[in-house]
């Protein structure tokens, strides 16, 4: 069976960017596959059809998803959208399965083999199919753009006839990948610089970049490099010494994450308060609740003197390079299944089984099958 790689328009709102760019939509194309794309799916990132060499523009979802057997997305599929995709094909995108569970019975129903980008797992093999590390990266460069362009203070020293500016100070909370991407701008924009993470290993990653490490007697390693939550007392403690680095902080960038969690609140309303007039918090946990208390999702307000914004899919305001960089991802990802010219699924490999949703008609990942199915077996 010849391989139909399907790539259409994204359609969830304020979506930008899409599964393949022109570069390796081509190099998928000399491959082998037949490579569809819908018409009008580079708009978000300013690419025409044209552009897309190598591959055949299709006008509509009926006829790009028609006999397709690899559907490749960013955003989850919609019910619609699911209905469209062929039974037993092959999908390939962010799911977020907590947060869509009908859209996952759905494609269950429809014998899709359905895998989560963000669930592949966090291993060396993997690094170039990670799509929740480029994604973070780019929204972790772009928060930091934010917060100076809502910040009526320039970032660097200035030394000029008018007189010597200082440089501002930003804290990042929580180093991983999106935090040490805001520290490395926030250094290259000249601003003093620190970070603040529970994992040991981020002392190290957050002082290599020349930021200064807020070191707080609190170690959360957890399994696979990511943190645990803290007990009652490790909050108290951390938010104590956090109020005196954010009431100096112009710029306060928030990144913490817990994996599968909502987002651990940080930044207390009395810690916005007690902040410099015309300050600014940048909330990229917005997405999970926000590690600032008064975050609101998907808005800017102002409390008091400080601005306190919380935007959302950030990866999308950014979306030509976003793209680039999802698309290099799904490319290693079908590395790994598209081989002589077929589908080959091999169980055995633990990014496969890893990050599975749906597969023959089962929900195939634990959390979500007992978050829909409950507890039987
Ligand atoms: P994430 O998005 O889940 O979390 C962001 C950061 O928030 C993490 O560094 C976490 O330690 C921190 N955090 C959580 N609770 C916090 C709290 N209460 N206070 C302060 N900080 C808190 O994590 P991300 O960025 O996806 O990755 C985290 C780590 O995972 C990386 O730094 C790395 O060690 C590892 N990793 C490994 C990869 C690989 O080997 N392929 C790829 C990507 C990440």
């Amino acid at each position: 069976m010849p391989i139909i790689l399907a790539v259409p328009k994204e359609i969830r709102s304020g979506e930008q960017r899409v599964a393949l760019v022109p570069a390796v939509a081509a190099k998928l194309a000399d491959q082998g596959a037949t490579v569809r794309i819908e018409q009008g799916a580079g708009a978000g990132i300013r690419t025409p059809d044209s552009a897309y060499k190598g591959t055949e523009q299709v006008a509509g979802s009926q006829a790009l998803f028609d006999s397709a057997n690899v559907i490749l997305k960013v955003q989850p599929p919609t019910l619609d959208e699911i209905d469209l995709i062929p039974e037993g094909s092959v999908l390939i995108g962010f799911l977020a399965p907590h947060n869509h569970p009908e859209e996952i019975k759905r494609l269950q129903s429809r014998n899709v083999t359905a895998f989560a980008v963000e669930l592949i797992p966090r291993i060396s093999r993997a690094q170039s199919m990670d799509a929740l590390s480029s994604q973070a990266a780019v929204a972790g460069y772009k928060s930091v753009l934010m917060g100076a362009n809502l910040l009526g203070r320039f970032f660097p020293m200035l030394t000029t006839a008018a007189g010597t500016i200082r440089p501002a100070k930003v804290l990042v909370i929580g180093a991983g990948v999106a935090g040490l991407q805001a520290i490395a701008t926030a250094k290259r924009l000249g601003a003093q610089v620190e970070g603040y993470d529970v994992r040991s290993a981020a002392k190290e990653q957050v002082e290599s970049l020349g930021a200064k490490f807020v070191a707080l007697d609190v170690k959360a390693d957890a399994a696979g490099g990511y943190a645990r939550e803290l007990t009652d007392d490790e909050k108290q403690k951390q938010q104590a010494l956090l109020a005196e680095h954010i009431a100096r902080a112009d710029v306060v960038i928030c990144t913490a994450a817990i994996p599968g969690r909502a987002a651990p609140r940080i930044v207390t309303e009395d810690m916005v308060k007690g902040m410099k007039s015309g300050a600014v918090v940048v909330d990229l946990a917005a997405e999970t609740g926000g590690n600032c208390a008064l975050t609101q999702p998907g808005e800017t307000i102002t409390v008091g003197d400080v601005v306190v914004h919380g935007p959302l899919n950030v990866p999308s305001s950014m979306a030509e390079h976003a793209s680039e960089m999802y698309a290099k991802n799904l490319q290693n990802f079908l590395g790994l299944i598209l081989k002589d010219g077929a589908i080959t699924l091999d169980w055995n490999d633990e990014i496969l089984s890893g990050s599975v949703v749906t597969h023959g008609g089962e929900i195939k990942h634990e959390p979500t099958r007992q978050m829909i199915e409950g507890d039987k077996p």
